[in-house]
């Protein structure tokens, strides 16, 4: 992201913007290799356990990956056309529900929550508010892995001829938000790099107090 934060009037609609890309998206998601930080993560949570993807995309490939290590996964994301392509998977440990990361309500408590390239889409005046809402969900002990700008910032980019809104909070404010939330910072990586992925401004792992 670009230290770009001046004020954003016309924002465009990521939901419809993520509709209209979904082919390209899923084109190139479904033979993505799996990313070394998901793998390490699935590794810390019980067999069997409940883990939520907040901002699935088409569920390939996390979501795929953890429902066949047998994990019961539940994908939420605004873009009906996403939510389209995952539920054609036809996976038996997972669900996928269409819907906004602030308007989803569960009844049950997540031992793994994930959100993979997800976060840096929510408004910046609704980034503060983050934190809580994944402490709500996340089981005593159960763990946290998020991808994030590392800026004060909101810009706007451009994917498959489409423009997206991005927001970020600096480091120190995210980890500040997250210890008040009620996690434990366990891994927090700034410029996160991995071979077979694009580099990440930020990592985070915590764990729920
Ligand atoms: C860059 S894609 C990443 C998708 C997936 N995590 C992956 O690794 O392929 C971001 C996804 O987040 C979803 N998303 C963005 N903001 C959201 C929100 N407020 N609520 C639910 N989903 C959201 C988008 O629709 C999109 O599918």
């Amino acid at each position: 992201m670009n230290n770009n934060n001046i004020e954003i009037v016309n924002p465009p609609d990521n939901k419809l913007s993520y509709n209209k890309i979904c082919e390209e998206w899923h084109k190139f998601r479904k033979n993505s290799v799996i990313n070394k930080c998901v793998a390490d993560f699935a590794e810390l949570l019980c067999a069997n356990g409940d883990i939520l993807d907040v901002g699935c995309g088409t569920g390939q490939p996390i979501a795929q990956y953890l429902a066949n290590r047998g994990f019961h996964v539940t994908g939420i994301d605004f873009s009906a056309e996403m939510i389209k392509k995952a539920k054609a998977l036809n996976l038996a440990n997972a669900t996928f529900i269409e819907c906004d990361f602030f308007d989803f309500q569960s009844e049950k408590m997540f031992d793994g929550i994930i959100a993979f390239d997800s976060l840096w889409h929510i408004a910046k005046e609704n980034q503060p508010l983050i934190y809580d809402k994944l402490a709500s969900m996340t089981k005593k002990g159960g763990f946290l892995l998020f991808t994030h700008g590392n800026r004060d910032d909101q810009t706007i980019g451009t994917m498959y001829n489409q423009e997206f809104y991005y927001s970020a909070l600096p480091t120190e404010k995210v980890r500040e938000l997250l210890t008040c939330a009620g996690f434990d910072v366990i891994t927090l990586i700034e410029n996160y790099k991995e071979k077979t992925t694009g580099d990440r401004d930020l990592l985070v792992i915590a764990q729920k107090r």
